[in-house]
């Protein structure tokens, strides 16, 4: 029988993109790395920044973070699948990029150490969003931004969870009340909501004056 605790869930998680990882950055990630930069020259990273890029894959946000951070930045590339990551290390080998096999949700990173927590393509898996949201908070700086995106719209996103089912059938990207108030009751301030059919984005940031 199916474990459905939480543990027997995540697993199910990441034995579901360690299967697809061999084949993911060319044929998943790759397309959509040009809409991907134009989103990241919107978000106005800084050469210095210390970025975490949660669900990394096989690290194509990481890699367009490289020169943006600079020699002086740090780029964290954190997943739960053993696979994206071996994927990754082999494709974007960089002194700026650490990568850590890790439950972002679990690991004890500490607190106010990002200038940006970025969730590319990964924030419909979190079994509990609001958890996460809460805990991508407490890792930002103050005055640090936390960024959800996406390269196509949100109804394409879930539609197509739909449609694969397995283990994801269910992920979702919340409606707009839904990830506004996600962010809200994470003390975070709502930049930008935008959702288009060529990318979704949440950008909230942290009070400068948080504690
Ligand atoms: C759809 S893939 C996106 C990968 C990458 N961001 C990209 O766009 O190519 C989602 C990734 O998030 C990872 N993931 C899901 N939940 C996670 C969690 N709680 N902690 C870390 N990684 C997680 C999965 O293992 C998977 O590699």
């Amino acid at each position: 029988m199916a474990d459905l605790t939480e543990r027997g869930m995540k697993r199910r998680i990441e034995a579901f993109f360690d299967e697809l990882a061999p084949t993911w950055d060319h044929k998943v990630a790759a397309p959509y790395a040009p809409r991907l930069a134009e989103m990241l020259d919107e978000l106005g990273i800084a050469t210095g920044d210390a970025v975490l890029d949660v669900g990394a894959g096989t690290g194509v946000l990481a890699g367009l973070l490289v020169d943006r951070v600079g020699p002086t930045g740090r780029i964290v590339a954190a997943d739960l699948s053993r696979g994206m990551l071996r994927e990754g290390r082999a494709l974007r080998r960089n002194d700026r990029i650490v990568w850590v096999q890790a439950d972002v949700l679990e690991t004890p990173f500490p607190a106010s150490v990002f200038d940006w927590v970025l969730c590319y393509s990964v924030f419909p898996h979190f079994l509990d969003q609001q958890h996460a949201v809460k805990r991508f908070a407490s890792l930002l700086k103050p005055g640090g931004s936390l960024a959800v995106l996406h390269s196509q719209s949100r109804e394409a996103i879930n539609e197509h969870h739909k449609k694969v089912g397995d283990v994801v059938g269910g992920h979702i990207l919340p409606d707009d009340d839904g990830m506004t108030r996600l962010l809200r009751n994470a003390g975070l301030e709502l930049l930008r909501l935008e959702n288009a059919e060529d990318g979704f984005i949440a950008l909230a940031r942290r009070p400068a004056s948080a504690g």
